[in-house]
């Protein structure tokens, strides 16, 4: 166990902020000795993975973070048409998923690109272009944090949502999400259907795409729209689209024609918060040390030499005024440690 370490690059918005203990875990048998050692129950305890969803509001952590970082994918099952493939927590998500469009294998392509890893993956249901994580998992393994028993989820037990599932709620600090099994597919359809990935595959010539073209088309979208974590600090989107009533909707839309949208469970309707913040005038408002992604309003970002203060005032102001010219409040994806 390492004493006073400064996170800043464990977190992707670069923030400085020192742990007070820090150990690293490069084994499940390591994970289940430090449980069994009561260790954590003596301390407030972080589980870290990839730390790109995840905002430090202090420049101290006074507890012990414990930084997972297991390798190891590993075919399970491979007949007809199906693939069953386990990720252990430590693996990089965008290298896994090139690994699995290397292979041929369906499923996870949309997702390309995100950063983060594995056993982040599960807890936010990951999703971008019209996939989630949860339409590809099949299973995860997570270990109590007190007992340091092993236990199986099934896709049903993980209650996804949109960017949601029971690791952020009923059982939140509870598990460490060890390994993820996928169901992956060597044959199916491609996902082309989402925002701009039919016109960018036109404008680039490529009229039945690959898998590999579809998976490489969306890494450029995505690399056009939102900052490289290792130049510009981020977390992504920092703000979740926010879900409206048909009535509220239809309200905003005699004012405002224009309102994107796009239908959610019945009576509700979803709004892209990007949009809201770009109405509000903050797209590309910055100042010394944060600001709002010139290219992509849902995204905050750190330039450098600002705190996780910074971001969380500014959250608050763009909230605020969202709220003042729409009646919307949009609520935050990342979590606030
Ligand atoms: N828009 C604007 N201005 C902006 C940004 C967006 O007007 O500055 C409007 C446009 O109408 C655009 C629509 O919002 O058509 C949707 O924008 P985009 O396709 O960029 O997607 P998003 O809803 O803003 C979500 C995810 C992203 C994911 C993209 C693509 C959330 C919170 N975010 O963003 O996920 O990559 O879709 O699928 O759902 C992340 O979670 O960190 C993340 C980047």
């Amino acid at each position: 166990m390492k004493t006073n370490v400064n996170l800043r690059p464990y977190n992707s918005f670069g923030f400085d902020a020192i742990a007070k203990y820090f150990v690293e875990i490069n084994t499940i048998d390591d994970l289940q000795t430090l449980i069994k050692s009561g260790v954590l129950r003596k301390h407030k305890t972080l589980i870290l993975s990839g730390g790109n969803n995840i905002l430090f509001q202090k420049d101290v952590f006074d507890g012990l973070v414990v930084y997972i970082n297991t390798k190891g994918i590993e075919i399970l099952r491979e007949d007809g048409n199906e693939v069953v493939v386990r990720a252990q927590a430590g693996e990089d998500w965008p290298e896994f998923v090139r690994f699995c469009v290397s292979k041929g294998w369906h499923g996870v392509e949309n997702l390309a690109y995100i950063p983060g890893k594995i056993g982040a993956a599960p807890i936010q249901n990951i999703g971008a272009y019209g996939m989630e994580l949860k339409d590809s998992f099949l299973q995860c393994e997570a270990m109590d944090l007190t007992a340091g028993d092993t236990k199986v989820f099934t896709k049903e037990e993980c209650r996804f949502g949109y960017r949601e599932s029971i690791f952020k709620h009923e059982l939140k600090g509870r598990f460490v999400i060890t390994s993820v099994d996928f169901l992956l597919k060597k044959n199916a359809p491609l996902n082309l259907e989402y925002g701009n990935i039919k016109a960018y595959l036109e404008q680039n010539g490529i009229e039945n795409p690959s898998l590999q073209q579809l998976h490489d088309a969306i890494c450029a979208i995505r690399d056009a729209k939102l900052p490289d974590v290792k130049q510009i600090g981020s977390a992504g989107s920092f703000f979740k689209n926010p879900v409206i009533s048909i009535e509220q909707f239809e309200d905003l839309q005699q004012q405002y024609p224009n309102i994107p949208h796009y239908p959610d469970t019945e009576g509700m309707v979803k709004v892209p918060a990007g949009w809201l913040i770009e109405q509000a005038g903050w797209k590309g408002w910055r100042d010394e040390h944060v600001g709002v992604y010139d290219k992509q309003a849902l995204v905050l970002v750190h330039y450098g030499g600002g705190t996780g203060l910074d971001i969380v005032e500014l959250a608050h102001k763009i909230q605020d005024s969202v709220e003042k010219k729409f009646g919307i409040r949009i609520s935050p994806e990342v979590n606030f440690v």
